[in-house]
Formats: C-alpha cells, sequence, structure tokens
C-alpha cells in the first residue's frame, strides 16, 4: 500500500470524504452483519457523491457501500465519470478494504490511479490506488 498521496487532492478535500463515508455510513442497512459501511467519490467533474451498504434477508443481494455509491453516481451523472478518489468507512472501528467485487465496480469506472482511502490496522487511514488493488482487472474484450 502507498502511504504517499500522489493526487493533488488537499488533505481537507480526503478529510471532506473522510467525513462524507463515515455520514453516510449511518444510512446503512445492515441488520444481519451490522456492519455499517460508507462510501464518497469524487468524481472528475468534481461532483461527490456517496452510498451505503443496502443489505438483503438473501445475504447475496447485498451492495455493498462502494456499489451503490457507484450506482448513484451513473445515475446522477451518467455512464461517462470517473472516479478521482474513493474514502471507504466503516462504524465498526475496523481495518477494511474494498471487497473483491467491489474492486471490480470501482476499475469500471476509474483510471489506473484512481484513489481509494480506507481505514487500516494501525487505525490510520491508508491510500492505495485500483491498479494496486486489482491488478488484474477483468477487461471484455470483444
Ligand atoms: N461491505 C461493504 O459495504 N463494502 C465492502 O467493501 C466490504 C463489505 C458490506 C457488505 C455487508 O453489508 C457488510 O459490509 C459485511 O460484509
Amino acid at each position: 500500500m502507498s502511504e504517499t498521496n500522489q493526487s493533488n487532492l488537499t488533505p481537507s478535500q480526503i478529510a471532506d470524504l473522510q467525513q462524507r463515508a463515515t455520514a453516510v455510513a449511518h444510512n446503512a442497512y445492515a441488520p444481519y452483519s451490522n456492519f455499517r459501511v460508507g462510501a464518497a467519490l469524487l468524481l472528475d467533474n468534481g461532483s461527490i457523491v456517496t452510498g451505503c451498504n443496502v443489505e438483503n434477508a438473501s445475504y447475496r443481494l447485498t451492495s455493498c457501500a462502494e456499489q451503490s455509491a457507484i450506482a448513484a453516481a451513473i445515475s446522477q451523472h451518467g455512464p461517462a465519470i470517473r472516479i478521482r478518489a474513493i474514502a471507504v468507512a466503516n462504524l465498526n472501528s475496523t481495518a477494511s478494504q474494498p471487497c473483491g467485487a467491489c474492486r471490480q465496480t470501482i476499475h469500471e469506472f476509474s483510471t489506473p490511479n484512481t484513489l481509494i482511502f480506507f481505514p487500516a490496522q494501525d487505525g490510520s487511514i491508508a491510500s492505495t490506488t485500483i491498479a494496486e488493488l486489482l491488478p488484474g482487472a477483468f477487461i471484455l474484450k470483444k
């Protein structure tokens, strides 16, 4: 994981994304896991879009926070958006990186340099890129 921030995001932009991710996690529907997650996306058009996890009694139908945020971003801004940065937060004070499925979903709307901020094991906020998180992303060649 990269400890450096090469995103040209200011510390206050990063803090703002983290705060929005934490705030939206309070809206999570997570009665089965009690693991409430929020994600805040900074888009290349400057907009910020958030989402939270939405669970289901049929467990596999759960939407992760990252996927909810991306669905909202496409709904609000259209299919051409690119994600500049993502902050992920949870209310359990637990280290948590985007799951494998979310990495592929993030990849779909990212550049290799898209940054992901997430809670690390030591309690700090770590940052990495989607290229580091998912080096072998599936790409459909027609
Ligand atoms: N979850 C997310 O929202 N994002 C992730 O990247 C990992 C997992 C959610 C899904 C489920 O509602 C709960 O966390 C426990 O897995």
